[in-house]
């Protein structure tokens, strides 16, 4: 099956087909979930706080992400696979945002990347999309500018937030964007926004009416100990399963129930039993033997 286009990701909107969209970060997930047939994968900066533990997506580099979408596109063969811009990647200026952008895509194997922004980051896409990288927005909370927003709070709440939240849609959208995530935005606002523009909206906490949702795989395995955010919903417990079937492992091998001759391969009795005999005449302490 030919891998998913950026202009099919259109025609889902165009026919009124919901789009389905998870994070994957690793060979084994991204094989499992493209063989499920999740057309998108994205390759998202929440790496650095479900894959490295670190308490807000800061700290990941371009590295990081290349590294992480070489070992998706390993494993997803259908998928569109989206490499996210990490923060400090797309700041600093158009040309370096380009730099940043074409590393991904050249080193990753990418077919698309995503970065955090409206208005201000939308002379960027025009720019990349003009260097023929197709390009993914994201607006509403963005999590790399928490410190700015004070924590992980729902935007687009007051007049003046809708507004500029409009206004960074339309920009992205005139920039050439193929998909736009809203994250954390009122249900209402992702309706109104979903109608006005001819982009698909992917949400994540921006209700049911988004044309499409994006999800953090650990939220909705149930793999990431320590919260679960109120816009995810939980669809299996892997943590669970993963701590039983260890503490099971754990007790097997302790009370030797694990592993057995089953799991080890046989070898010729006459061999062992010669090597057994030659070792019986060797003196423990390594020496020719004799008496001096
Ligand atoms: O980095 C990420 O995983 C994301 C999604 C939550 C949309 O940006």
């Amino acid at each position: 099956m030919a891998r998913v286009t950026p202009d099919q990701i259109r025609q889902m909107k165009v026919r009124g087909e919901r789009i389905p969209m998870l994070t994957a970060y690793d060979y084994p997930t991204a094989s499992i979930l493209d063989s499920a047939g999740v057309p998108l994968l994205l390759v998202g900066d929440t790496l650095g706080m479900v894959i490295q533990g670190n308490d807000s997506t800061l700290p990941v580099t371009v590295d990081d992400i290349i590294y992480h979408t070489r070992a998706v596109l390993r494993g997803a063969k259908h998928a569109l696979v989206i490499a996210d811009m990490p923060f400090g990647s797309f700041q600093v200026s158009h040309e370096e945002t380009l730099r940043n952008a074409a590393r991904l895509m050249k080193e990753s194997g990418a077919q698309a990347v995503k970065l955090e922004g409206g208005v201000r980051v939308a002379a960027s896409v025009r720019a990349m999309v003009d260097a023929g990288i197709p390009v993914m927005g994201h607006v509403g909370l963005t999590p790399q500018s928490v410190n700015v927003f004070g924590g992980f709070k729902v935007q687009g709440k007051t007049e003046a937030s809708a507004r500029a939240l409009l206004a960074d849609v339309a920009a992205l959208e005139q920039a050439g964007v193929f998909a736009i995530v809203l994250e954390l935005v009122p249900a209402e606002l992702s309706r109104l926004i979903t109608e006005r523009t001819s982009v698909p909206t992917i949400g994540i906490g921006a209700g049911p009416y988004c044309d499409g949702e994006v999800q953090v795989i650990h939220d909705v395995m149930g793999l990431f100990p320590d919260f679960t955010p109120r816009h995810t919903k939980r669809y299996a417990d892997l943590g669970a399963a993963m701590r039983a079937g260890v503490e099971q492992y754990i007790s097997e091998v302790r009370d030797r129930s694990f592993p057995t001759e089953a799991q080890s391969a046989p070898i010729d009795a006459r061999i062992v039993e010669r090597l057994r005999r030659e070792s019986a005449d060797q003196p423990a302490d390594g020496s020719e033997g004799g008496e001096g």
